[in-house]
């Protein structure tokens, strides 16, 4: 039986995914290293040191160098998410997390985001979670399980009786192996492992996806 939700929330409940992209797009030019969206694309639920190492590609930083650039682009991104506000919630998001609620489903969030804190407040989401991992509650980032385990923890439950909602790849694969249910958003070239896959959160029922993991389960 299902009894919780663990939902990622860049590119999940909030768009963030862009500023992301913003973000990293603005150090690569003053770096001169060519990015764009298409390989921005590719970094959706990559950790921030990550990211940069695939940015970067075999080009000789330093350590020292590295951190800077990945504290400046930090700072592009705190900037972007300050202007945050309800509205940017995903269409569909604040349903679902209510009809959840109402089921007496807990809702958790696992976010690799280090931002992730500020990004729920500014949401207005404080209230209707009941746990938060994020990028300080483990070391190791998806697609490692680590995240999504420490969340059931949280919720005082078992992989298997959670749902994890994830837009990456990387996302779907730390679900799956940490043994629980995964509904993929996005194109199946990107979330096309998960059990459940779909566009997007919009016009999403607690009622429909309990019939397609039920489906799945078979
Ligand atoms: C999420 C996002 C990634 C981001 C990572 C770290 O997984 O999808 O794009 O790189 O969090 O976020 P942070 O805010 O800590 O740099
Ligand atoms: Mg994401």
């Amino acid at each position: 039986d299902i009894r919780g939700f663990i939902f990622d929330l860049d590119g999940v409940l909030t768009d963030t995914a862009e500023y992301h992209y913003l973000g990293w797009q603005r150090l690569a030019d003053e770096e001169g290293i060519p990015f764009d969206r298409e390989a921005n694309e590719a970094l959706r639920g990559v950790s921030r040191r990550e990211s940069l190492m695939r940015i970067i590609g075999d080009r000789p930083y330093s350590e020292a160098q590295i951190q800077e650039m990945m504290e400046r682009k930090n700072r592009y991104y705190i900037e972007l998410i300050e202007h945050i506000t309800p509205k940017d919630l995903l269409p569909g998001a604040i349903a679902l997390l209510d009809e959840l609620r109402q089921a007496g489903i807990k809702i958790g969030i696992g976010s690799a985001s280090k931002n992730a804190h500020t990004v729920i407040e500014r949401l207005g989401l404080a209230d209707k979670v009941d746990a938060i991992a994020d990028g300080y509650s483990v070391q190791t980032p998806k697609p490692a399980p680590d995240l999504f385990i420490f969340a059931t923890h949280q919720l005082g439950l078992e992989p298997k009786q959670c749902v994890v909602v994830e837009d990456a790849a990387a996302g779907v694969e730390a679900a799956l192996a940490g043994g629980m249910w995964t509904i993929g958003l996005g194109p199946i070239e990107r979330v096309g492992a998960a059990h459940v896959v779909l566009p997007s959160l919009a016009g999403v029922t607690w009622t429909d996806l309990r019939t397609k993991l039920n489906e799945a389960a078979r």
